[in-house]
């Protein structure tokens, strides 16, 4: 999808539809008074009817008869301004254009009308962009669907090319990771993600180590290992680097890379379990931001760090009450085999740690208990550093991406002690997304660190929540651009 800024206004401008915001309870904006003269007043009418409100993600199109050269309206909601959000703008575009591509437009002019503004020009377009996502990409007979050919933005100014192109880079990043989530896990192997970082790593020029099981036994990454001994696909431990900056910061991007998560030999419910193709959306977005990172030769030193594997159950795998200790050196007692991205999480932790990596912010898809604490419509988090933390909610901020942090209490360290180890990997009924977080805490060796379990918001599996869509969201895609960015202009 080509997007253009234009100069017309939308009295000129020849599209298939002519998008147009509506606030709940605000009436026509100004910015389209001209346009509704032009048409008669039927925008007013619609509004003052009440037959359009202004609810978020109410999509309205309307048939125009020649008085303009576009042939279409199409009214959509924003809801209320009180409730207005990067997230909810992204959101409200995201299901504007899936509605226009529904309808098989090609072209579709965008009007600026407040909140809808120069100010929101990153959020409509990656919004925008995100709207293009099609998940059903593995269904045959899809190429003769008509294609959104060009986003018109109307009024949001015309010197503004390098902005849109970031925030395509962004939305494209997003679909990326998406895309990603979305491949069934008999294609989307750890050396899969492997050979896309390569692929990275080739075109922007990139360090990369690609660690398999020998040199990961010999490394002593034991914890990765123990995970991935249930199955047969062997493990990859994946590490691209950029140093765009010497003597600053060296930003680890750490992402959990399980590529099916059947909880091993404590084994999941069968409902829903393919859904555990998504347990590498940690991964997933790490990979996809670090593509951006790469490509806008950002002056920081960052890695990502992916620790993949399958979590089977199988003669081979993992037990309950199994210790090991990973390269970490310290000794964990397995007290359930679904709880697996910790242990993977530590062991590429402590490889960021040994090659430098001096703040550290892992995504993962770790606790289901996520779901439960702030369900699908933000990231949980739980940090160590208050200053990291700060950056990582301005990042999230920027990025419209929703985090929440948690407490960590001392209280809770108690529900990590092992009888046996030094600590266990698991305990039941309280705090699971703080604790989940807690024992990687105990590998990051006192560096900043953030830790943002994305379990809930990478994937809205249920349609209840209004402004996540159904399907892989992408989360923490453009957290980590961001961050990176803001890092890097602080230690320049
Ligand atoms: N990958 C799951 C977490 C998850 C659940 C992600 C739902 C996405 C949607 C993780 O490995 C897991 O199984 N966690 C356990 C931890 C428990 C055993 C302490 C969980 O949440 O039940
Ligand atoms: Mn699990
Ligand atoms: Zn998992």
């Amino acid at each position: 999808m080509k997007i253009t800024l234009s100069p017309l206004s939308a009295v000129q401008v020849q599209a298939d539809a002519i998008a147009i915001p509506i606030v709940a309870g605000r009436g026509v904006p100004d910015e389209v008074a001209e346009l509704d003269r032009q048409l008669g007043g039927i925008i007013a009418e619609i509004v003052s009817r009440g037959e359009h409100r202004g609810r978020l993600l109410e999509i309205m199109p309307v048939h125009l008869s020649g008085q303009v050269p576009s042939r279409r309206l199409l009214l959509y909601g924003l809801g209320s301004l009180r409730d207005m959000d990067g997230q909810r703008m992204r959101y409200a575009h995201h299901e504007m254009i899936r509605v226009a591509r529904s309808h098989g437009y090609r072209t579709l002019a965008v009007v600026k009308a407040p909140p809808v503004d120069e100010s929101n020009l990153a959020a409509v377009v990656e919004g925008s962009i995100m709207g293009t996502w099609e998940q059903r990409s593995r269904q045959t007979g899809q190429k003769d669907r008509v294609k959104l050919e060009e986003l018109i933005l109307l009024g949001f100014g015309l010197d503004r090319e390098r902005e849109v192109v970031a925030a395509e880079q962004l939305g494209e990043a997003t679909n990326r990771a998406r895309e990603w989530v979305n491949l069934p896990a008999n294609q989307k192997t750890p050396e899969y993600l492997a050979e896309e970082a390569r692929r990275m790593a080739r075109r922007y020029e990139l360090e990369i180590e690609v660690l398999g099981p020998e040199e990961l036994r010999a490394g002593g990454y034991n914890l990765l290992l123990a995970v991935a001994q249930g199955s047969s696909v062997p493990a990859r431990l994946i590490c691209l680097r950029r140093r765009g900056a010497e003597g600053g910061p060296t930003l680890a991007l750490v992402g959990k890379g399980i590529t099916f998560d059947s909880g091993g030999i404590s084994i999941k419910k069968a409902e829903g379990m393919h859904r555990m193709k998504g347990d590498m959306g940690g991964a997933a977005a790490v990979l996809a931001a670090f593509e951006v990172i790469a490509a806008r030769r950002l002056a920081i030193d960052v890695m990502a760090v992916i620790a993949s594997c399958e979590n089977m159950p199988s003669g081979t795998a993992m037990k309950p009450g199994d210790v090991y200790s990973g390269a970490g050196g310290k000794t964990v007692e397995i007290v359930n085999t679904d709880a697996e991205g910790r242990l993977v999480l530590a062991d590429a932790i402590t490889y960021a740690i040994r090659h430098g990596a001096t703040h550290i912010v892992d995504l993962a898809t770790l606790t289901g208990a996520a779901v439960v604490a702030i369900g699908h419509a933000a990231t949980a988090a739980v940090s160590n550093d208050d200053a990291l933390w700060a950056r990582v909610w301005e990042a999230a901020d920027r990025a419209g991406d929703r985090v929440w942090r948690l407490p960590i209490y001392a209280d809770y360290s108690v529900l990590l002690q092992s009888r046996y180890a030094d600590l266990k990997n698991a305990d039941y009924g309280q705090a699971g997304s703080i604790t989940g977080g807690m024992f990687i805490e105990q590998f990051v060796e006192g560096k900043p660190w953030v830790h943002l379990d994305i379990a809930a918001s990478s994937w809205n599996d249920k349609g209840d929540l209004t402004t996540i869509p159904r399907a892989p969201t992408g989360a923490g895609t453009r957290i980590c651009v961001q961050l990176a960015e803001l890092m890097a202009a602080e230690s320049r």
